[in-house]
Parts: structure tokens; C-alpha cells; sequence
């Protein structure tokens, strides 16, 4: 059997906690099989210090091989083009993109020197699964050194429509990357239709059969894999004591009120503002929720030293105070807004506890939290999914209550009604949504990626 080699930029321990969808779910799928996990250390050097040093771990059956990067490099691949570019134009957001012609070059020598360390450390046989837009250029370095293995690519994001894509200064160097790897893979449908109709108004690709576009003397297959989540692991993790005794102690806390739930990074992909403010229209219009409803917000730092992100918090603190001083009183908070990073063990607890989970991004590639609110569920009491019908996991969870979080009045009808529904429907509703994320788990994801991977000739 061939070994599986999983390239990312973030690597955690899987044998850890963390948060982000990325590393919780590949730590899952690379459990199961053991394999080579391969990116950045998470450590940055010092100008004038050696970087590029690779650190080789055990954890379990997966062998963890990462890399440290120089300060320059950091800031210009990770804060920069990545997350300063590619994060948020991929997500809509020109307006937050910054399009310092600096960070291409910083891009290209990471993904370089990525190629460089990964090339000594493969086997003929192995089969590589490259993630995430921090490494679209990966498969071509490879590729330029001479490397023969099976590569795929999954983006976790959303892909924008073609239009927006082509602000990108340089995107066409970057979408004909794609070009050196056998397959790739999308969150969603409307992902695809995007890729497909950029490969041929952009890229000048033929379309040569569903998913099979032709370029560049290459032929590129791309299909939607819908990203899940360990369901059955999931519920273990609610019988775990942590979690048992989470949603004991919110139970009992939260007695005679209505306890709401949002599990975030402080991303402004999330519509933590919007979903703040329909918050406050519900206890508006629909006074009875006051004295009674709780939103606990929790929301984990994340990428800090990018600008966008210092705003996105600042104009969260002011909201929740904002709502916490005009409708606080002093047995009650209508917000309990937490910035950090809850113990996953702890989080199936916080679910469970929950009769209302908000999930309401702007745009998400997926959205592990929906499915794993859906998963804590009691099946005889199950609570309620209020999603963004913008979040990738609408295309598969449409037993939820989708809403558009930009409509601060229907998302604030729709917490109104999902926190009155009546039990009947809220099993019905449930018990066709676990189905749901049963049937595309994060093994079905893992299998059917790479049997497609394995199945297809060479491009
Ligand atoms: P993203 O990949 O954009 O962060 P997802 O919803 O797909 O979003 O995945 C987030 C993952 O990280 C989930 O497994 C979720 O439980 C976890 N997570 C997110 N925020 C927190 C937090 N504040 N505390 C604990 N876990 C979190
Ligand atoms: O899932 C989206 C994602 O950007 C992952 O690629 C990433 O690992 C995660 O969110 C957390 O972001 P970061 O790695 O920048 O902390």
C-alpha cells in the first residue's frame, strides 16, 4: 500500500487540540492510516539566524517532519500573500486585499524551499496530498525537481468567481500551478463552477468532460469533495468527562435561560459583527428573550499580525459591550464573549448545552462547526442549526435554518423561531442532518480523494 504524504502549512500533533478546520480534520483523516505530515514548524527565525531547518517527530503512527521559516519569508508567504492576498480575495473581500508586490516573491521561495526539504524525504510509491492556498505552487516545484509521484491538491476555502479572481496581479502564473497536479479538489459545488468557468474564460482551457480541462499541454481533473468531520469520534469525545461535565455545569447555570453558542477563530470571513447585531435585533423585537437568552461567543486569536484581524476584534469588543451595557442587568448578560481557544475536549460539553448554535459566516469554505454542533446533539432533544447560507456546509445541510447573515432582521427572525421550535420538528430536522454528515464524514472525504487521486491517468 502506498504511503500517505499530507503537505500543509500549519502541522499539529494529532494527539493535540486545535483549532482550524484544517489541522483537526487532517489529524483525523492521518490517524487512521499513519503517514508523513509535512510543513512550517510554527517557528520563525531571527533575521540573520539559520532557517530552513527540518525537525523530524514521531506522534502515533504519523511520522510529523516540519520546517522552520526566516522572518522575511514568514512575513511575506504567510502574512502576506497568503493571508494579507490569497485568504481574502478567495473569501470576496478585494477590499481587505493587499496587493504589496513584495509577497509574490516571498510565496515562491517558501513553496521552493518546501519542495526542496520534502524531495529527500519521499518514496517512489508515495502519494502526496498537498493542502490549502498557502501551497498552490507546491506540486510545479516538485514537479520541477523531477518528482513522478501522484499529486493532489485540496483547497479548504471558498474559491471566488472568476471575475474576482482575476484581480489578483499574477493570478494567471498561479492558476496554471494547478496545472502540475493530478487532481484538485473543492469544498463545494458553487466552488467548482467557479474554478471551471475561470479555466475557460481566463485560462483559455478546453473543457474536455465533466470535472477534465485541458491547458498548457496538461490536463487538470478538479471535482467538490465536501469536507466532514469523525462523527463517532466526535460523540466519544461528548461522553469524555470534560465534556460530560461542561454541559453539566452550563446546564445547571443556564437552568431557566436559553443558552446560544458560536465557536470561531476571530476570522472576518465569519460574520461575528452581523451575527452581534442580529443578536441584538432579536432581544429588540422580541423583548421576551431578554432576562433569558445567552450567546456564549467564543472566539479563538487568530492571525493577529495581519491587520484585518486587530480591526475585526476591536469592532467585536465594541459591539458586545455596546449590547452587554443597553440590555444587561445584574443576573444577566446577554453576551458572554470569549477570546480564546476552548479545550476540544470541552467543546462537544458547549454544544450539547446549547439549545441554538449560530454559524453564520460572510463565506466559509466549509464550516466544521456546523456538523460538529449537529454531531454533539441528544437525538431526543436535539437543538437547533441556525447556518449562513454562504458557508459551503449549506450545500449539504439544508435541514438547518439557512440564513443570510447579511440580513440582520431574517437572521434575527430566524434565532427567534429556532429557539421556539417545537420539539417534533427539531428531531426531524436533527435526525436528517446526522444523516447527512454520517454519509459524508471525514473518512468518506479521506477515500474518496484519494481513490479519484489513484484512479486517473497522469495530466
Ligand atoms: P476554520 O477552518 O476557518 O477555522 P472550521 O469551522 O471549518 O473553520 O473549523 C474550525 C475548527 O476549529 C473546528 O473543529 C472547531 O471546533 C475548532 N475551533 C474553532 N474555534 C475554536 C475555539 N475558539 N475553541 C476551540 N476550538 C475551536
Ligand atoms: O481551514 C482554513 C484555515 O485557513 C486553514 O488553512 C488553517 O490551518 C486554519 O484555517 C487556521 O489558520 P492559521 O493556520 O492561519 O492559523
Amino acid at each position: 500500500m502506498s504511503r500517505l504524504v499530507v503537505v500543509s502549512n500549519r502541522v499539529a500533533d494529532p494527539r493535540r487540540v486545535a483549532a482550524g478546520g484544517l489541522a483537526v480534520a487532517l489529524g483525523e483523516a492521518l490517524s487512521s492510516s499513519g503517514g508523513l505530515w509535512f510543513g512550517w514548524s510554527g517557528t520563525v527565525v531571527e533575521r540573520g539566524a539559520p532557517d530552513g531547518q527540518l525537525h523530524v517527530q514521531r506522534a502515533g503512527n504519523v511520522t510529523l517532519a516540519t520546517v522552520d521559516l526566516g522572518h522575511d519569508d514568514h512575513a511575506a508567504y504567510y502574512r502576506g500573500y497568503a493571508n494579507g492576498v490569497l485568504w481574502p480575495v478567495f473569501h470576496y473581500r478585494l477590499d481587505l486585499a493587499n496587493f504589496d508586490p513584495g509577497y509574490i516573491d516571498g510565496y515562491r521561495r517558501v513553496n521552493r524551499l518546501f519542495a526542496h526539504k520534502l524531495m529527500p524525504l519521499l518514496r517512489p510509491d508515495d502519494v502526496i496530498w498537498v493542502h490549502d492556498y498557502h501551497l498552490i505552487p507546491l506540486a510545479a516545484e516538485l514537479r520541477a525537481m523531477g518528482c513522478q509521484q501522484r499529486i493532489g491538491f485540496f483547497l479548504h476555502t471558498p474559491l471566488a468567481p472568476p471575475l474576482i479572481l482575476a484581480a489578483i496581479p499574477g493570478h494567471e502564473w498561479l492558476m496554471r500551478a494547478l496545472f502540475a497536479y493530478d487532481l484538485v479538489g473543492l469544498q463545494s459545488q458553487a466552488d467548482m463552477n467557479h474554478l471551471a468557468r475561470y479555466l475557460v474564460t481566463e485560462a483559455g482551457a478546453e473543457q474536455l468532460g465533466e470535472g477534465r480541462f485541458g491547458a498548457f499541454n496538461r490536463q487538470l481533473r478538479a471535482a467538490a469533495f465536501p469536507i466532514g468531520i469523525d462523527v463517532d469520534g466526535f460523540i466519544e469525545l461528548g461522553r469524555g468527562k470534560e465534556a460530560t461535565e461542561t454541559r453539566a455545569n452550563l446546564r445547571e447555570q443556564y437552568a431557566r435561560r436559553q443558552l446560544l453558542v458560536g465557536v470561531d477563530r476571530l476570522d472576518y470571513s465569519k460574520g461575528l459583527p452581523q451575527r452581534f447585531r442580529a443578536f441584538r435585533t432579536l432581544l429588540e423585537r422580541y423583548p421576551e428573550n431578554r432576562h433569558s437568552a445567552t450567546l456564549i461567543q467564543v472566539a479563538a486569536p487568530s492571525r493577529e499580525d495581519v491587520d484585518a484581524y486587530g480591526d475585526i476584534r476591536r469592532e467585536l469588543e465594541g459591539l458586545c459591550g455596546a449590547i452587554n451595557g443597553d440590555f444587561g442587568d445584574l443576573d444577566w448578560m446577554p453576551i458572554r464573549y470569549i477570546h480564546r481557544t476552548v479545550a476540544r475536549k470541552r467543546v462537544p460539553g458547549l454544544f450539547a448545552a446549547s439549545r441554538v448554535a449560530l454559524v453564520t459566516p460572510l463565506r466559509d469554505g466549509m464550516n466544521l462547526v456546523a456538523k460538529e454542533y449537529i454531531a454533539a446533539q441528544d437525538p431526543a432533544d436535539p437543538g437547533v442549526l441556525v447556518l449562513s447560507r454562504f458557508a459551503g456546509a449549506a450545500e449539504q445541510l439544508t435541514e438547518a435554518l439557512l440564513v443570510n447573515p447579511y440580513d440582520t432582521q431574517a437572521t434575527a427572525e430566524a434565532i427567534e423561531r429556532a429557539l421556539r421550535m417545537p420539539l417534533d420538528e427539531r428531531r426531524l430536522r436533527h435526525g436528517r442532518l446526522l444523516e447527512e454528515i454520517r454519509r459524508h464524514d471525514v473518512h468518506w472525504w479521506r477515500e474518496r480523494f484519494l481513490s479519484a487521486l489513484s484512479e486517473g491517468g497522469p495530466g
